[in-house]
Formats: structure tokens, sequence, C-alpha cells
């Protein structure tokens, strides 16, 4: 979990902020030279145009943390992207390989959403409610703590590029589900898997109880009241707008999208996905996608070479701050400092809460 602490840590020498870009592209071109490969930087997808130009890897949430055990001759990993990334890269890293995250206060608010002592409130709740029916899944974007807690009680991780493969794994081990912290994107998984919205309910994390009217035996699907803040900002009224300026028009969204989103949309899926949905397009289609503006604007300088016309489809909607976060002045003082002998912002995560954490993702990783 992002600890607060981190802000204060996050002064870096203003040479860094004040230097021109060329000054900033040129020391980190330097230092990877130097580094060579005892190092590898790794991206997500929503990182800005110059972070993703340095980077060695760039993917989506499942293929990184898929990625990070192949560098065997990394000494250090930079992730440029968000904490609850940069902890899954530790995790998975080879033994004597370290994380470095270029700015720690880079979280995620969603993975903020869940905490181990809200989470261990609402397991002894639903285990009265429930006795041993219910598995706990937790999305990757959570704490490697919540992680843990899940690895222990027998569950698993998921993405958004295998959320269907993995709940409907559990929903064969258990009769409940327990889904943190996303319930859009566990809502809409759970649905296209064929359960009912009247078999989904709500647990409200403020009044630590399930939202539901009715005979509570029936719920299966139990979701986190978490959700993300930049993909909230989708709405229906934007499809159908859209859609009336353009009626050829196809809308592919994220998962972390609420469900009446989704439901209008023509695709839906990971941020790998959307990008293969992008290129399949043929030349002269017009796309409007739902998701971070970073990647959004790329794909839309990519694909105008290919004939083919990219919206956002929300072009007043915020980006995600804290993947903006990451920078060409953090990475170029990271780097720098590495050079130096001195390591930055590394990641580390106490021993118990690694063993179960990873419990969590290699049962996710294992699944065929
Ligand atoms: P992906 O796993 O699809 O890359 O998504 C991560 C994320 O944080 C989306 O908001
Ligand atoms: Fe978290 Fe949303 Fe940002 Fe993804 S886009 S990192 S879920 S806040």
């Amino acid at each position: 979990m992002l600890d607060l602490k981190a802000f204060e840590k996050q002064m870096i020498p203003l040479a860094y902020e004040e230097a021109a870009e060329n000054e900033l592209k040129e020391i980190i071109r330097r230092n990877k030279q130097e580094l060579g490969e005892k190092l590898v930087l790794l991206a997500h997808h929503y990182q800005k145009d110059e972070i993703v130009k340095f980077a060695d890897e760039v993917g989506d949430s499942l293929e990184l943390a898929k990625k990070v055990s192949d560098y065997k001759k990394a000494e250090t990993i930079v992730f440029c992207g968000v904490h609850f990334m940069a902890e899954t890269a530790d995790i998975l890293s080879r033994e004597r390989q370290r994380v470095l995250l270029p700015d720690t206060a880079a979280g995620c608010s969603m993975a903020d959403m869940v905490s181990t002592e809200q989470l261990k409130v609402a397991w002894n709740k639903l285990m009265l409610q429930f006795g041993d029916d219910v598995l706990p899944v937790t999305y990757i974007n959570s704490s490697a703590e919540v992680k843990a807690f899940v690895g222990f009680h027998g569950g698993v991780t998921v993405t958004s590029g295998n959320a269907e493969k993995v709940v409907s794994w559990v929903l064969e081990q258990k009769k409940r589900i327990l889904f943190l912290p996303d319930q859009h994107l566990g809502r809409n998984t759970a649905f296209h898997l064929g359960v009912p919205l009247e078999q989904m309910a709500v647990w409200n994390s403020v009044n630590e109880e399930i939202d539901f009217e009715g005979d509570k035996s029936q719920v299966r699907v139990i979701l986190w009241d978490g959700y993300c803040s930049v993909h909230q900002q989708f709405t229906p009224l934007q499809v159908d707008r859209m859609r009336k300026l353009f009626p050829q028009l196809q809308v592919f969204v994220h998962p972390e999208c609420r469900k009446e989103v989704v439901d209008l949309a023509d695709g839906f899926g990971s941020t790998a996905k959307l990008i293969r949905l992008a290129r399949e397009a043929g030349s002269g289609a017009r796309l409007a996608i739902g998701t971070d503006n970073n990647l959004v604007g790329r794909l839309q300088k990519e694909m105008a070479a290919k004939g083919v016309h990219i919206h956002f489809l929300n072009p007043m909607a915020c980006a995600c701050v804290t993947m903006n976060r990451i920078d060409l002045p953090h990475l170029a003082w990271i780097l720098d400092e590495l050079i130096e002998g001195r390591v930055q912002n590394q990641i580390t995560i106490n021993e118990e809460t690694m063993k179960w954490a990873k419990v969590a993702l290699d049962r996710m990783l294992e699944m065929k």
C-alpha cells in the first residue's frame, strides 16, 4: 500500500525538474547504455510517450507480470507504472534483482480502496454469513498485503487480461466469490460468464455489510465497492452521442468501465486487447476508445497513418494522475543515482507477505 511518507521522499533535486527535455533524454540514454543488460526498464501502456520510448518492454499488467523473470541478467528493474505493479514485479523477480519505482507517490487510487484491516472485517462477517463457501479473488490492482491475504485464504489474483478464465475457475471451486477491489471488472466479468445481476451484491466498505435487498443466500458474487476514478468517467451518454455523430463507429472500452458502458461497446478488454482491436481495424474505420488518454493518444497517431480514425470516448476526461507522475526528471534522476551507487525508491515487501502474495500470483500464472 502506498506510504503517505512517500510524498516527502519525492523531492528530487530541482535541477532535474528544471532541465531541458533533451538534456534529460540524453542522461537517460547515456545511463541506459552504461548499465546495459544489468538494467531493464518496464513500462505500462498508460505511460507518457517519452517514457515508453525508453522502455525495454511495454505491456498490460499481465504481460509485464510475466516478463519480469525473463531478464536473467538484469540486476535492477526500473518499473515505469504504479506502485502495485512495481510490487508485483518485486514478488515475481529473481533473487538478487531489485525493483525501483521512479516516483513512489505513483499509487493507484483503486488499489488503495481496500486495506487488509477492512478486508479482515469483511472476511469475518462473510464467514459468519456464508460459512466456508467463499473464495477471495483480487485484481492485480491491489497491495501486496491484500494479495497475501487472498493467497493465504486459498484465493488467486486476476487481471483484466485473464478475468473470465480466473473467475470461472473460482466459481468452480466454491459457491461464492469475493471480488476485490474493482466492482466493475468483477461485475462485467461475472455477467459475461452468465451470472445474473440478481446474484451479485456490493460489499459496502463504509457500513461494513452487503448491500442487498432480498434473500442473501442467493448471492454468488460479492463485489468490493472499489472503482477506478479514470474509467468511471465514461458514461452511456458519451457512447450514444458519439454514435449519433458517427453511425459506423465502433466502441472499445476497458472493463474497469461501468457495466452500462461495457454493454453498449462493441468490444472490451485489457489495454493489450484494446490495442489489438484497434490494430485489427481496417483502413477507413472509425473507433472510439474508453481508457487512459496516453494510450489512446499513441494509438491515434499510429493508426492515423493506416487510415483508421480514433476518438477518445471522453475528450474531457482526466488522465490517470499517478501514472503520469513518472516523468523524464524522475527517470533521469533515478538512473543517475543508480550509476553513482545510490539505490533510490526500492520497493521491498516483507517475507511473509511476499510468500502468500506469490501464492496468489502463481495460482493465476499457472492457470492454463
Ligand atoms: P491493464 O491490466 O489492462 O493494463 O490495466 C491496468 C490498469 O490499471 C487499468 O486501469
Ligand atoms: Fe489505478 Fe485507474 Fe490509474 Fe489504472 S487508471 S492505475 S486503475 S487509478
